[in-house]
């Protein structure tokens, strides 16, 4: 049986030239990539659009559209965030706020922080699983938090730290390989069977 191609999208909450947050989310796609999946970057600076609370299709720019479009065609997303006073950015929950369960329910989301101090962003990244639960997406429990992040790169853009490389890579690998069993056909068929066997044969009162 082929296997099917999973599609994982990355999106950072920071819009700065030379984000360290930019950098983060692509490390994770590149986990992603090694599990096999496909990798996409959504750069958030083309749909600077403001949420104005229309949930309709009609009256956004098409940069939305594109938006809404590239994350509804994945399985999985890497969503990455500067720690901005204590939480995620306002660019990222704008970003959130355009789109809903059509988009997100159901999908599998790794999550990534940096951050200038030493907390590396854990209140952004609490605040994004809240979020995540409140579009019925699968936060995977593995995160990372990358503090004083100006330190924390080098020229090259890599992380210096090689525990904390290996673990932002372990976020897409983890984000690539629960897409996938979330959707392969083998999982579904396995669900369909434990759905549909026989009750327990104890009846309702067994324990
Ligand atoms: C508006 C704003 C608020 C910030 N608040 C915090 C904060 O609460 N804690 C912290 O450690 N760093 C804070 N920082 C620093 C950023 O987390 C840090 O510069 C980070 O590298 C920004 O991400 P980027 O490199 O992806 O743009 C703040 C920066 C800005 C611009």
């Amino acid at each position: 049986m082929e296997r099917e191609q999973i599609r994982v999208v990355g999106i950072s909450g920071s819009l700065r030239p030379g984000s360290f947050t930019k950098k983060a989310v692509m490390l994770a796609l590149k986990g992603a990539q090694e599990q096999g999946a496909e990798i996409e970057y959504f750069d958030l600076a083309t749909c600077r659009v403001a949420c104005d609370g229309n949930t309709d299709d009609d009256g956004y720019p098409e940069s939305v559209n594109h938006l809404r479009q590239t994350v509804k065609n994945a399985h999985g997303l890497i969503v990455g965030t500067p720690e901005y006073h204590g939480s995620f950015s306002g660019v990222l929950k704008n970003a959130l706020d355009l789109m809903g369960f059509d988009e997100v329910q159901g999908k599998m989301i790794g999550l990534v922080s940096v951050a200038g101090g030493a907390m590396g962003g854990i209140g952004a990244l609490a605040s994004l699983r809240t979020i995540g639960r409140h579009l019925h997406a699968w936060v995977v429990p593995h995160q990372v938090a990358i503090p004083f992040a100006s330190q924390a790169f080098d020229q090259n853009g890599e992380l210096k730290d090689t525990k904390l490389r290996e673990r932002v890579l372990e976020v897409g690998r983890q984000v690539s390989q629960f897409s996938y069993l979330h959707h392969s056909a083998a999982a579904q068929k396995f669900l369909k069977a434990w759905q549909e066997a026989t009750p327990n044969p104890g009846g309702e009162h067994a324990f």
